[in-house]
């Protein structure tokens, strides 16, 4: 009996070696490779995992590497000690080496996504998914691991019509070291695709899937813990057209919120860790709409000129905190509520409520221009990274508001 190393450098060796650094933040992904009972635990931390029983049935647990030196970590099941199961974690002493200032802007950016689909037959298309992670800009000075559907957050806006079938290819570079898969909402079937994707680095995998009811949809990794790989950055949207498309509109934005669950309190600089205690206690640090803090203000505002219909297509990755959506300063002409585009859309709205797992679209007219500012109505979390610039272009006309009081018409 023995464990074995899953991704990077412990890849398919024997009771690896953990090779971690003072002051980190370690966590322990277990995963039971057949059907008995297993557990790993390092006494000298108190840190130990659930124990797992079933094949394929994992824990995580994550513990500060605060003392430096070599610490056995071991099955504690009868006999399983003996047997083989054992090895050492060394905790270097002093930080790893800063990671250099070059972190990738994982932003997507509010505007990247494909046109409609209008009218045409059903067809097969093929979506090309791989999932990276690399070190991204969380906020002005902090980084954050983030795991990713093709290096951004959220994944690739999906857009296929009603009666299509969709051929999902998910590749896991071999870099990765994390397995990692896909559940679309959209699919009927077993987890949504996560069942027949679940893809070690350096493998692919694929899954079709036929779309079988219009609506918009969220897609997110779903391999344990899935929570953990969902604040890491791993969820998008697709839509799926009815028969004909959605009315047109003259500009389409994608944006999703997401929460992510730091050692570090929010405004730490420096790589900020994920704390998997926060995570499953649900105390995020951070708020963000496409994956940072400000994302959505400096560098990638949305644009659009006074006089415009808009149409955001909001979704809530999360995993855990539901969006009350709103836009300071603009009313929603109409909303496809719970994401649905076979009821009608309600009409004149002001906020939104967007569940985690969940999506909504907006669509309204611009009327006057200047700058609207998209939050989570829950402003505690604008003090936590959320919020988003519409910067409309275009005259500030008065008759919608002006400074002072009424003009023309004579008070009663
Ligand atoms: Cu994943
Ligand atoms: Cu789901």
């Amino acid at each position: 009996m023995v464990y074995v190393g899953v991704g990077g450098d412990i890849e398919g060796k024997v009771n690896p070696t953990l090779m971690v650094h003072e002051g980190e933040l370690v966590q322990i992904n277990l995963i039971n490779g057949e059907g008995a009972e297993h557990d790993v635990v390092i006494d000298q931390y108190a840190a130990r995992s659930s124990i797992v029983v079933g094949k394929n049935a994992s824990s995580t647990f994550s513990f500060t590497a605060q003392k430096t030196g070599q610490f056995a970590y071991f099955c504690s099941i009868a006999g399983h000690r003996q047997a083989g199961m054992e090895g050492l974690i060394q905790v270097m002493q002093g930080p790893r080496e800063a990671m250099s200032s070059g972190a990738a802007d994982i932003v997507r950016d509010p505007a990247d996504l494909p046109g409609p689909i209008g009218l045409r037959p059903p067809k097969v298309v093929r979506v090309d998914l791989e999932t990276t992670e690399l070190v991204g800009q969380l906020s002005n000075g902090a980084t954050y691991t983030y795991w990713t559907f093709n290096s951004k957050v959220p994944g690739p806006f999906i857009r296929v019509r009603v009666g299509d079938t969709v051929e999902v290819h998910l590749k896991n570079p071999e870099n990765s070291v994390m397995m990692h898969s896909v559940d679309f909402h959209a699919a009927t079937g077993p987890g949504g695709g996560a069942h027949t994707t679940q893809t070690e680095p350096g493998k692919e995998t694929v899954v079709t899937f036929k779309a079988l009811k219009p609506g918009v949809y969220v897609y997110h990794c779903a391999t344990p813990s899935v929570a953990h790989h969902i604040t890491s950055g791993m969820y998008g949207l697709i839509l799926v057209e009815p028969e004909g498309g959605l009315p047109r509109v003259d500009r389409e934005f994608y944006v999703m919120q997401g929460e992510l669950y730091t050692v570090a309190a929010f405004g730490g600089t420096g790589e900020q860790e994920m704390d998997y205690d926060k995570l499953i206690s649900e105390r995020p640090e951070y708020f963000v709409f496409n994956g940072a803090v400000g994302s959505l203000t400096k560098a990638h505002p949305l644009y659009a000129n006074a006089g415009e219909t808009v149409r955001i297509f909001f979704g809530v990755g999360g995993p855990n905190f539901t969006s009350s959506f709103h836009v300071i300063g603009e009313i929603f002409d109409q909303v496809y509520t719970l994401g649905s585009v076979t009821a009608p859309p309600v009409t004149n709205v002001q906020t939104v409520t967007v569940a985690p797992g969940g999506a909504t679209i907006v669509d309204f007219k611009i009327d006057r221009g200047g700058q609207y500012v998209l939050v989570d109505h829950a402003l505690s979390r604008a003090e936590r990274g959320l919020a988003g610039y519409l910067v409309v272009d275009g005259p500030e006309n008065d008759e919608f508001m002006h400074e002072g009081p009424a003009k023309g018409e004579p008070a009663k």
